[in-house]
């Protein structure tokens, strides 16, 4: 285990080396930043949004949460999505999940957590929408990793249902929003769905005074 100054001593180093490849690097950086993506991904410490994408500080504006949740109450990740999508005008949103999530396998369980039941019992609804194709899969193991697919798949969806997105789309064509997993055995990310800009969504969602 890092102690905490050893983070600090190899922050000086990685500060370093960045000016050592670029002396510019950070006066770039300082005044202005100008993503093109903007991540959702899980809290999961395994699953690093700059390190597994090759980005660079200033090239995606993250929020992670567990299980990688688009929650239409969270102020956090409304906050994070309007100034992404209002303020920086990213042009994708990747929404990331990842075999063997927790937070995921949790919501398959009957264990109370406490205050994580109430975040978690999202995962549960989503479990509840697509019961007869999940149970109809023999092994869990399979059925946890088909429920961590469909998780992203609806998270896209809540994202879509924002006014913030349904504004955003009719004025600009953008963002488009793309779901990926995460493959915690060889680092690599599959796109299990993708919503271009003003991909139609269910009528029932949709609002027509933007
Ligand atoms: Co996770």
């Amino acid at each position: 285990m890092k102690k905490i100054e050893q983070i600090l001593e190899d922050n000086k180093k990685w500060a370093g080396n960045m000016v050592a490849g670029d002396p510019e690097f950070f006066n770039r950086l300082v005044d202005i930043q100008h993503p093109e993506f903007l991540w959702i991904g899980c809290s999961d410490s395994r699953v690093p949004a700059n390190e597994i994408t090759g980005t660079q500080p200033g090239e995606m504006f993250v929020q992670r949460n567990i299980a990688n949740m688009v929650i239409h109450t969270d102020l956090n990740l409304l906050s994070v999505l309007q100034y992404a999508v209002e303020v920086l005008h990213v042009k994708h949103i990747i929404v990331c999940g990842h075999y063997g999530c927790g937070g995921v396998k949790a919501a398959m369980g009957h264990t109370s957590l406490g205050i994580i039941n109430k975040w978690i019992r999202n995962i549960k609804d989503v479990y509840r929408f697509h019961r007869a194709e999940l149970e109809a899969i023999p092994t869990e193991q399979d059925r946890l990793n088909r429920l961590i697919e469909l998780n992203v798949k609806e998270q896209v969806n809540n994202l879509a249902k924002t006014s913030i997105i349904q504004k955003s789309w009719k004025a600009n064509k953008a963002p488009h929003l793309h779901g990926m997993v995460y493959d915690l055995k060889d680092g690599i990310l599959k796109p299990v769905f993708q919503m271009e800009a003003n991909t139609p969504i269910d009528p029932i969602y949709q609002y027509d005074n933007l």
